[in-house]
């Protein structure tokens, strides 16, 4: 592993020896992956690894709630949900109903039901709805739908966040055209927006990680919210 050590067959070999070793992939995620793919849904969710990465940042800010933006079959989810403490949260927003009927079923299987709720619909159509239930700020929020508004979730995560809460932002890399400067895609323009208003909103502090893996060259933005 030393020539051609950067290209894609290399970084799933490694993400194969990250999950082996760890244990990432259990039984209950790869059985939603099954489901997910036989109910034919797009192979899209973060992989092992990374869904363990987000485990990892809802227990570091200590999450009691989260807020997911575009659900797929839920493996995010259900990644997220376990980091909740028994009486915590999350509300994962999902356009398909195809998508969040499959995914009810994979949370229902990973015994998180009773956390989660997968709420049906356009998710800017559902932000301004929870906000006008007024419950408890969200001490995390993973944004993960339709890249082009990415920059729009962003700005929704600060209406229902407080300070302290992490904004995570998958797929803002694709494959380097992040820096594709003055690019006309739709989808770019997002991931370049939702940077763009962390650099320039004066509550939000954080930075852009690249990342490799089985799923290509991608990365997260993440964003702290402060006073
Ligand atoms: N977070 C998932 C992957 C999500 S894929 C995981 O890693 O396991 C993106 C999802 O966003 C798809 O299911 C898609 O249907 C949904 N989506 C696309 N546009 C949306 C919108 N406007 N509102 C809510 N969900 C949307
Ligand atoms: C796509 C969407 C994702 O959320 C992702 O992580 C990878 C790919 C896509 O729409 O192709
Ligand atoms: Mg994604």
């Amino acid at each position: 592993m030393n020539a051609g050590a950067t290209d894609e067959q290399t970084w799933r070999h490694v993400d194969s020896y990250i999950d082996r070793t760890l244990g990432l992939g259990d039984p209950v995620l790869d059985a939603a992956l099954k489901a997910s793919d036989a109910a034919g849904l797009p192979r899209i969710a973060v992989s092992a690894s990374q869904g363990e990465f987000l485990s990892l940042l809802a227990r570091l800010v200590g999450a009691r709630r989260i807020l997911e933006i575009g659900t797929l079959g839920g493996y995010s989810t259900i990644c997220l949900a376990r980091a909740l403490p028994q009486d915590g949260r999350l509300v994962t927003l999902e356009f398909d109903p195809r998508h969040a009927e499959v995914a009810r079923g994979n949370i229902a299987a990973a015994g998180l039901a009773d956390r989660v709720e997968v709420r049906v619909g356009p998710a800017l159509d559902s932000l301004p709805l929870l906000q006008q239930e007024r419950s408890a700020p969200f001490d995390l929020v993973f944004i993960d739908a339709d890249k082009v508004n990415s920059g729009n979730y962003v700005r929704w995560a600060l209406e229902l966040g407080r300070p302290g809460t992490l904004i995570i932002v998958d797929n803002v890399v694709r494959d380097g055209h992040l820096a594709d400067v003055g690019s006309e895609q739709p989808e770019i323009r997002g991931s370049q927006e939702a940077v763009e208003l962390i650099a320039a909103e004066p509550r939000l502090r954080g930075t852009v990680l690249q990342t490799v893996g089985g799923k290509g060259y991608d990365g997260f933005a993440l964003a702290l919210v402060g006073e």
